[in-house]
């Protein structure tokens, strides 16, 4: 079995090792650690080749980008199979109003929201004044994740609107918002494989989006997150299922969309329930890290199954009884403006550890074969433990052996695991 994985980031690496134990992977265009081959014999190789000209029985999307440019379309109209789903059912995280609209009309607990157009400040303005407790702003576009402002201040959400709609903040993404109330609770990620009627779910997970720790400083693509999450237990992910995964997958179907991939739920987890804050149309990251290492089941065998409509027919994901915990080194002036080029020390060492899985998120290697920093967020350092407290010393461990001038990494990842819904945070 060969795979073709699109993407390069941290998230595909993870991926890339987890396939690897199964099937031969070759990663597009995939990053300087998707090398060599795995403890299983498999080989695994990166290629500046585009998808459409790679050979392979399975295709893999990892980001959302290429799923809403209707990657997966153009790849099954060549009857390939695809883990992924269309441009049609990638909008449920290309547009924020699409999301909305398809969560309202399958009866799924989220925020109370309205969108509003260039045209209509004055509209979003009376919505925002009659919501209480918080306001939340979002692009309707794609915006790289930095689209979405949270506050309790009205006259900051005023302005955020404004400057959205005009187009001065987002360019035309920006010229249509989605205004929502703001939800409190604990957040987790859920990744449920589709094959279009079937759904499984994987492990559940926390990230941290903040830069800085105890949540403080700019949104980021998340700096770290763990597996398992003591407070969410079985019940939770079958509520969870129940209400928010199931009538959504069933309403996407009414409209004639075959979901084949993975449809990632980020949750607010509150007393009352769980309600939905978003859906992405892909694994998320750094998330995947800590939950595909996890994964003892075999992942090549259910992505196929999921993308050739067959996942009645596989045994349900397993996992290891152990915990992850994943760490991300970014460059300095992540998320604004990093600085690459910098040279990376240590992988090396880091990487023969025990029970550490190095993942590369945007480094790339110069002429000599040194490795440098070449993104926002460099590599992604997961450790594995019996309990969260011993995978989390093992990826500071590792992580202490790296270094790149200006490293900025957060200290705090896990160290405060969420263990009862009961008291808020
Ligand atoms: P999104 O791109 O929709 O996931 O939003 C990015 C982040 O903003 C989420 O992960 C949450 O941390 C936060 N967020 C989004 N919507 C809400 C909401 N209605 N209430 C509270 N926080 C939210
Ligand atoms: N971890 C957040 C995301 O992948 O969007």
């Amino acid at each position: 079995m060969r795979v073709c994985l699109v993407g390069s980031g941290a998230r595909e690496h993870a991926l890339a090792a987890v396939l690897a134990r199964s099937a031969d992977v070759v990663a597009t265009p995939g990053n300087p650690g998707i090398e060599g081959r795995s403890q299983e014999g498999h080989s695994l190789s990166s290629s500046p080749a585009p998808a459409l000209e790679i050979e392979a029985d399975l295709y893999v999307i990892g980001p959302e980008a290429p799923l809403v440019d209707g990657l997966a379309d153009r790849l099954r109209a060549g009857g390939k199979k695809v883990f992924g789903p269309g441009a049609e059912g990638a909008r449920l995280e290309g547009s924020k109003e699409f999301m909305k609209k398809v969560a309202s009309e399958a009866g799924v607990p989220t925020a109370r929201w309205q969108a509003f157009s260039a045209g209509e400040v004055a509209a979003a303005k009376e919505f925002l004044a009659r919501l209480e407790g918080g306001y939340v702003v979002k692009t309707d576009g794609l915006a790289a994740g930095k689209g979405v402002l949270v506050t309790s201040d009205l006259a900051e959400a005023t302005a955020d609107v404004e400057a959205k709609l005009s187009g001065a903040s987002f360019g035309p993404a920006g010229q249509k918002v989605v205004i929502e109330e703001a939800l409190f609770g604990h957040e987790l990620s859920l990744f449920v494989l589709c094959d279009g009627r079937t759904f499984l779910p994987l492990l559940p997970a926390q990230d941290y989006k903040r830069l800085s720790e105890k949540d403080r400083g700019p949104n980021t693509g998340g700096m770290g997150s763990y597996a398992p999450v003591p407070a969410v237990d079985g019940q939770v992910v079958g509520e969870v299922l129940e209400t928010v995964v199931g009538p959504t997958l069933a309403a996407l179907s009414r409209r004639g969309i075959d979901y084949r991939g993975a449809l990632y739920a980020g949750l607010m987890l509150s007393e009352a329930g769980p309600r939905l804050i978003e859906f992405n149309v892909r694994f998320g990251d750094p998330e995947t890290e800590v939950v595909v290492p996890l994964l003892s089941s075999d992942l090549t065998e259910l992505l196929a199954a999921a993308a050739g409509g067959g996942l009645d027919r596989v045994a349900p994901p397993q996992f290891s009884a152990r915990s992850a915990v994943c760490v991300v080194a970014a460059a300095p002036g992540y998320p604004g403006a990093p600085e690459t080029g910098g040279l990376i020390s240590g992988v090396g060492a880091a990487a023969s550890l025990g029970d550490v899985h190095l993942f590369h998120a945007g480094t790339s290697r110069d002429e000599e074969g040194a490795l440098r920093t070449a993104g926002g967020r460099v590599l992604a350092v997961t450790g594995i433990g019996d309990d969260l407290a011993r995978a989390r010393r093992r990826a500071y461990e590792a992580l202490g052996l790296v270094s790149f001038e200006g490293m900025q990494l957060r200290r705090d990842i896990a160290a405060t695991p969420l263990s009862s819904l009961r008291a808020p945070a």
